[in-house]
Parts: C-alpha cells; sequence; structure tokens
C-alpha cells in the first residue's frame, strides 16, 4: 500500500494551500457574544451598497443566511456569481471550493472573499491533484486512458476542475451531474468510460439510477492503492470509474433509518441529495439537490410528512418555513456540516467592516493558468444542453 500523504491539519490552524484542509484565519474577530453583531453587519452592508454582492449557500446558519442577497444550491451560486459583474467584492457565505469557482466565473477586477479560510470540505479535499495526475498515468498505462472523460463535482479544487478541462472534461453539481454524465459519454465514442472525481456516491447515483448503468460497470478506484486497486480486467468492464470519495455528511444516513421512520410514521415521503450512499438512495422516493429539496418542500401539500436526508441547517429551516407540513431529519443524531458552518457572524461582520474601511481580507484568487483551465470544465458546465429537471 501507499503510504497517506496527508498532513492531518486542526481546523483553522497550520497552512496546507495544496487542499481544502484547515488554514489560519487571522484577524481580530468581534466577539460571538456581541449583541450588537446584527447591527453591524447590517450597518456595514448598507454602506457597502451595490458592490457588495453575499452569496449564502443553503448550508448556511440562519445568523448568515439572513444577510444573503441570493441563496441557492453550488450550481445557481455559479451562475448568480457569474451574473454580476458589476459587483466589486463577491463574499462567499459557503466552502472553499464554492468560493474558488466563484472567483474562476468572475472578472478580473472583482474580488471573491470567504469570511473564515477554515470553511473547506472534506469531500474535496479527498481528491488531490497529484493523486489524480497519479491515476491518468495509471489509466494511461492500462492502455484506456484514450476512452476516458473526467467528470469532476463542482466539490472539489480549482486544480481537479482545471485537470478536467485540460483532458476534455467537465464540472457537474448535483442539479446537473445527469446531463453532465450524458454529455461524458458521448466524447469518446461507444466505449467511452467517466472517471468521475470526487464523489463516488453522486457519480454511482447518477449512473445506475438516472443513466441506466449497471452497478457492476461501476468500480471504485481507490487514490491510496497502487493502480486504483483494480485489475485491468475490472477497469476494462468498467464504463464509471468512481473516485474513492464521500461526503461525511450525507454518509451518515443510513437504509435502516429510513425502514425505522416508514414504520412509525404513515405516508412517510424520503427526500434525500444524491451524496447519500446507494442503499440510502434505493429507499428514497425523491433525490436531488439542495435546491431540488426547497422546491419540493414548498410545493409539498399541507400535513404531508418528510424525512430529509440532508445538511440539519437547511432541515431546520425548511421545518420552520413549513409548520404545516411535517418535516424531519433523516438521522438519529445531530449532523451540521462543521466547515459550513464555520462562517458566522462574527466572521461575516469582520469581513463586511474591514472592506468598509477598503480592506480585502480571506481573499480567494485562483493563479491564471489553473483558472483558464478550469474555466475551459466549468464553462463546458453552463453550456450544457438544457437545464436539469431537477433544476
Ligand atoms: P448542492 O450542489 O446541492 O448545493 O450541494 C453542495 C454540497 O456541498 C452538498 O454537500
Ligand atoms: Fe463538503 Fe459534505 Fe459539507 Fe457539502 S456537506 S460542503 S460535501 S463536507
Amino acid at each position: 500500500m501507499t503510504t497517506v500523504d496527508l498532513p492531518l491539519l486542526p481546523l483553522g490552524r497550520g497552512t496546507d494551500a495544496l487542499s481544502e484542509r484547515g488554514v489560519d484565519c487571522p484577524g481580530d474577530l468581534p466577539a460571538p457574544s456581541d449583541p450588537d453583531l446584527v447591527a453591524r453587519a447590517r450597518a456595514a452592508k448598507e454602506k457597502l451598497g451595490d458592490r457588495l454582492f453575499v452569496l449564502g449557500h443553503h448550508y448556511q446558519r440562519d445568523e448568515v443566511i439572513q444577510f444573503a442577497d441570493v441563496t441557492g444550491d453550488s450550481f445557481k451560486l455559479a451562475r448568480d456569481a457569474a451574473a454580476r459583474p458589476d459587483a466589486e467584492y463577491i463574499v462567499f457565505c459557503g466552502v472553499h471550493f464554492m468560493a474558488e469557482s466563484a472567483d474562476i466565473l468572475t472578472g478580473p477586477d472583482q474580488k471573491v472573499i470567504l469570511p473564515d479560510l477554515a470553511a473547506g470540505c472534506s469531500m474535496a479535499d479527498m481528491a488531490r491533484i497529484a493523486q489524480v495526475e497519479r491515476a491518468w498515468e495509471a489509466l494511461a498505462a492500462a492502455g484506456v486512458q484514450d476512452v476516458v472523460v473526467p467528470v469532476t463535482y463542482m466539490n472539489s479544487s480549482a486544480d481537479i476542475k482545471a485537470f478536467c478541462g485540460r483532458n476534455g472534461g467537465v464540472v457537474c453539481t448535483s442539479s446537473n451531474a445527469e446531463v453532465a454524465l450524458d454529455w461524458a459519454f458521448q466524447q469518446r465514442g461507444e466505449d467511452t468510460k467517466v472517471l468521475f472525481l470526487p464523489d463516488q456516491h453522486l457519480g454511482r447515483n447518477t449512473a445506475v439510477l438516472q443513466l441506466g448503468y449497471s452497478l457492476d460497470e461501476c468500480v471504485v478506484w481507490n487514490p491510496l492503492l497502487p493502480n486504483g486497486g483494480l485489475s485491468a480486467e475490472e477497469l476494462a468492464g468498467a464504463r464509471m470509474i468512481l473516485w474513492k470519495g464521500h461526503c461525511s455528511v450525507h454518509g451518515r444516513f443510513s437504509a435502516d433509518v429510513i425502514d425505522e421512520l416508514r414504520a412509525k410514521v404513515e405516508d412517510l415521503n424520503v427526500l434525500v441529495h444524491p451524496e447519500c450512499q446507494h442503499e440510502v438512495v434505493l429507499k428514497a422516493d425523491l433525490v436531488g439537490s439542495t435546491e431540488f429539496i426547497i422546491k419540493t418542500i414548498e410545493a409539498a401539500p399541507a400535513g404531508s410528512s418528510w424525512a430529509i436526508g440532508t445538511e440539519l441547517n437547511l432541515v431546520q429551516r425548511l421545518a420552520n418555513a413549513h409548520p404545516d407540513k411535517n418535516i424531519m431529519f433523516l438521522d438519529r443524531n445531530v449532523c451540521y456540516c462543521s466547515t459550513m458552518n464555520r462562517i458566522d457572524l462574527p466572521h461575516f461582520v469582520w469581513a463586511l467592516e474591514n472592506l468598509v474601511e477598503g480592506v480585502v481580507v480571506n481573499q480567494i484568487e485562483v493563479d491564471p493558468q489553473t483558472e483558464a483551465d478550469a474555466l475551459t470544465a466549468l464553462q463546458r458546465m453552463l453550456d450544457l444542453p438544457g437545464k436539469s429537471h431537477r433544476d
């Protein structure tokens, strides 16, 4: 087995520029107990006016989301960022890979700010560019690279998106994975294979449940093993080569909790995010991105019952917004995304008040070559035909 080259860094301490993992968050943050934080955020936002555009991912805390000019899933936010070329500052309340994508999709004079640099994504960390380059070489040595199209989930570093751009691939999100995979499978003739990064579950769920591939046609590439741990026959027979990555939040939902809840709650609807494990998705009634989950609950009749398998901030917000519906969380325990939760009111106020003073803190800047290559893959995604039925 190859050695693991990932130094473990406690969140918020230490620096690893090549990963999404925790980095220092400098600065003199206001105390979380400061009773004026909301008023301070409001005042700073007002002073910045149209120069500022605040994006908020659906997993953000209520205390932060109240200040977002737009909210959305990662696909919608990428498009929203690109649609505001006049805003000088884009404050991204989300995680690092989303802010990187916003930087890539916005103009050179626009500055993208992530209020806490320790807001990374553990899934994005599971595919590092050196590992992916090694896998690509191994696929060449196995004689299959010519028919492989790399597709990366938005939840990946800019380096990985750039890799896809350079190698004829595309980015996808949970809103458009079906359309993106459909496109990818048409790129190298009937023998096309897809290398799907970094979330094995989104890749498997989309390929099997939406595109009709069999589980036998999906193999898992383990970057810690020589040749991904796959034999030449396994690679030759595969259509989907799934990177061994997953979301630690969505990975918690289990099929037995679905059974338990269905036994207790009459006419229960189970609604989950496609980052959940395959057996969970198989037992669910509906599967889709955060934006899809919100629209489904909005359209649901009063009195209906829903168990939702996604991040808890969003589920709680939906339960509060729809008291006429019976909304429950699909896990026995609390299940926040700890890195999404890094963005709190003290960091938000600190970032905005610095901007008012003309000081740009925590700017996310992707280097020009990476940006150009990643833009190729992101633009292919934005140009995909039609809209996903889950959009
Ligand atoms: P969405 O693409 O649905 O916004 O999901 C992003 C994410 O990080 C889910 O864990
Ligand atoms: Fe990453 Fe999972 Fe958090 Fe989404 S919920 S940002 S995939 S760790």
